[in-house]
């Protein structure tokens, strides 16, 4: 398993945990000591990773930085970041390249590489395989065997969805597909949809586009309902009576190392036409923690301060509630817009740790002592089942601004605005 990420440590425990001989490469040392000592390097709420990592770490579960491991594999998963590139919104494949560089050399005749990580439509045929091909000296698929099997973990259910959900499996050669389908019927119970190589990259990133786009359309009406003054939460529970009808719930902003990145990758490679719709989408997604900036200034102006100089306290660092992953979160964007307006800001989350260019603490009360404002941008249960009041009572002024609908309504006494809620 190359790659010890949200995807690599699942996969790798659920392959030892099905009685396979796992071993994990990653080139973070940190990662492949925690494996090593029986602990998964990840920190959030995992159910079951933990005790997984624990019961195989050492006997079928191992970690090493040294791809020499790959020369006794039969098969090898990779899962290492593919991000885009903030500028040009093109993929950035320096990981994936020297994942690919450093196999080859080491690549058993016969085996089966599966490339696990999200990639643009076309990536496996002018990518993937060319440079294996180059990097091993052998030929697919006469030498070794290739199939594109995009994950749909996500953070929080991470082994819940890799054992449970179907999944699309990418081949575009029988044998490879009939290994692929032997190696992941044994970790998974769902149910295995074969297609090539293209169709499997277009599906995944497509099934993440779409969450954006329907993202991008409850935010808009979110921002719709402010704007005339209604609450969205309410407009979408009636419009969700009407069939056919699912709106999902808007909020502070759109974050995950996958759903802002995936939709560039989808259309990455279109040359006969540009797209309309799902760059909208991201715009409008992107554009959610400015507006959470808007009403932490529109509150503290109710509650007589400016936000110059004000005191912000940003609760949740992490993109997803009772999560550590804090990739490409909303709060980070948010707490930028506030510091270039002028605003102190303090930073909690209950989970995330060291966050370069950030501080983060975890102690909520430190975090509000003498704050002009909170402003939740992630709905952890830490903060559902806060005290308030009490911590009201440490702030200087009591200003809720609230980016997940965390409270029903407003308590009393305090100035309260919030994504979406525009009656108040
Ligand atoms: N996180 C998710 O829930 C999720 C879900 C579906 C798909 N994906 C996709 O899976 C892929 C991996 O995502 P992730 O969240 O696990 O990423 P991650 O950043 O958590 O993990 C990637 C790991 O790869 C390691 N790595 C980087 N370069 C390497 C190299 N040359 N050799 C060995 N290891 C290397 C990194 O150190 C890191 O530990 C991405 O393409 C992502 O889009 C992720």
């Amino acid at each position: 398993m190359i790659g010890l990420g949200y995807v690599g440590v699942p996969v790798a425990a659920a392959l030892a945990d099905a009685g396979i001989r796992a071993v994990g490469i990653d080139v973070d040392e940190a990662k492949v000591r925690a494996v090593n000592a029986g602990k998964s390097p990840l920190t959030g709420r995992e159910p079951d990773l933990d005790a997984l990592v624990r019961r195989h770490g050492e006997k079928r579960l191992k970690a090493t930085t040294d791809y020499g491991a790959c020369r006794t594999a039969d098969a090898v998963l990779v899962a290492v970041e593919t991000p885009i590139d903030e500028d040009t919104k093109k993929p950035n494949y320096r990981a994936l390249r020297a994942v690919l560089r450093s196999l080859g050399p080491n690549l058993k005749r016969g085996a089966l590489v599966s490339i696990e990580s999200t990639i643009a439509p076309g990536t496996m045929e002018r990518l993937v395989k060319p440079y294996l091909e180059r990097s091993s000296h052998m030929r697919w698929p006469r030498d070794f065997l290739l199939v594109h099997t995009p994950e749909r973990l996500t953070a929080g259910k991470l082994l819940y969805n890799l054992v449970n959900l179907d999944r699309v499996v990418g081949a575009d050669d029988p044998r490879s597909l009939r290994k692929a389908i032997r190696l992941y019927e044994r970790i998974m119970k769902g149910a295995i949809h074969p297609t090539n190589w293209l169709t499997a990259e277009i599906v995944k990133t497509a099934e993440n586009t779409y969450w954006d786009v329907q993202l991008g359309l409850a935010n808009e009406f979110a921002l719709i309902a402010e704007d005339y003054g209604v609450d969205a939460y309410e407009v979408r529970r009636l419009v969700n009576t009407c069939p056919q009808r699912a709106l999902l719930v808007p909020g502070a902003g759109v974050g995950g190392h996958c759903i802002p990145k995936d939709p560039w990758l989808l259309v990455s490679g279109m040359s006969s036409f540009r797209p309309w719709l799902i760059p909208s989408a991201r715009e409008v997604n992107d554009f959610m923690p400015e507006r959470m900036a808007t009403l932490a200034a529109e509150a503290l102006r109710a509650a007589g301060r400016a936000l110059p100089g004000a005191r912000v306290a940003i609760l949740g660092f992490a993109y997803k509630e009772n999560t550590d992953d804090a990739r490409n979160s909303p709060a980070i964007p948010l707490i930028r817009i506030l510091r270039r307006r002028g605003a102190e800001v303090r930073i909690h989350d209950p989970y995330v740790k060291r966050q370069r260019g950030f501080r983060v603490s975890r102690k909520l009360a430190d975090v509000l002592e003498g704050a002009d404002a909170a402003v939740l941008v992630t709905a952890h249960d830490t903060y559902r089942r806060a005290d308030w009041p009490a911590l009201g009572r440490r702030m200087r002024r009591k200003v809720f601004v609230d980016g997940r609908c965390l409270w029903e309504k407003p308590l009393r006494g305090w100035v309260y605005r919030g994504i979406g809620r525009g009656q108040f």
